[in-house]
């Protein structure tokens, strides 16, 4: 998620990177890295490493005064600001699509001024949404998996089309402009994804075969299982840190 984090961020700023692989091509020509451990003066911190590194990682920027920007999972601000000695903190949870700009980034603060350095530097990477900590956890299941679902249904739409006989090239081109046309309609129209599904269902028509089969087949069910089961998983990350 850093590199994505990078990829969405505008290049003026100066990146310093800390991770113990040194040997990472990706940064090279990017950023300054330095092993994990080293102290770096910052103007902000961002803390992209697993929940179960997060005492490590952290080792080296306990009572900075600077803000600290975590997309851990699981890992509440009151323990980041603890363990930090740090009250200016953010807790957000942003999904893959940052790194093109067009990332959706629940997030929550302790303070103005956490909030506004998170505005100033997070702004180009999609929609900040601000929101109650108590909903973070859900949300991580819901909406930092979602390039996993979509990818999924994408992938499904391709052998689909393989199929049904159509070139390869030509399925994929379609399965993901549909796709983007379906969520922008949507979006567009601010209406209910059955709103649609009535709009596109015409009597004995194929839309309304294909949505038995769906039903059939328990596809809603099974997605809403998977965010269930994300959502327990995230909770136990917390957990998973003392191991
Ligand atoms: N993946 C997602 O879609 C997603 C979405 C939202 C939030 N998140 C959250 O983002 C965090 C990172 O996830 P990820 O998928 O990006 O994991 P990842 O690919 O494993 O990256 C973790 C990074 O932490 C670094 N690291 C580990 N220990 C360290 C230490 N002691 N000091 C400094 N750096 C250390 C690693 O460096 P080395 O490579 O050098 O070992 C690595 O760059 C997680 O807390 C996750 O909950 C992930």
């Amino acid at each position: 998620m850093a590199k994505a984090i990078y990829k969405g961020l505008p290049k003026e700023h100066e990146f310093v990177v800390v991770k113990r692989d040194l040997q990472d091509k990706f940064w090279e020509g990017k950023a300054e890295l330095q092993p994990a451990g080293t102290v770096v003066d910052g103007d902000v911190y961002i803390l992209a490493v697993k929940p179960i590194s997060f005492h490590p990682a952290t080792e080296p920027l306990v009572d900075k005064d600077e803000v600290v920007i975590s997309i851990m999972a699981g890992i509440s601000k009151d323990m980041i600001c603890e363990r930090m000695q740090n009250e200016d903190v953010v807790r957000c949870m942003p999904n893959l699509p940052v790194s093109i700009g067009e990332g959706y980034i629940p997030y929550t603060v302790t303070t103005e001024k956490a909030e506004r350095r998170f505005k100033e530097l997070f702004s180009p990477l999609g929609h900040l949404e601000s929101t109650e900590e108590e909903y973070l956890d859900a949300l991580t299941a819901l909406t930092g998996t979602s390039p996993l679902y979509i990818s999924v249904f994408i992938d499904a739409l391709l052998d689909a089309g393989i199929k049904v006989g159509l070139p390869r090239e030509m399925v994929r081109t379609a399965a993901v402009q549909c796709t983007i046309g379906g969520a922008r309609y949507l979006q567009h129209e601010k209406i209910h994804p059955m709103e649609l599904k009535d709009m596109v269902s015409s009597p004995a028509g194929t839309s309304i075969h294909a949505l038995h089969n769906l039903e059939k087949s328990g596809v809603k069910a099974a997605i809403i299982d998977a965010v269930e089961m994300a959502y327990n998983r995230s909770k136990q990350l917390k957990s998973l840190r003392e191991i």
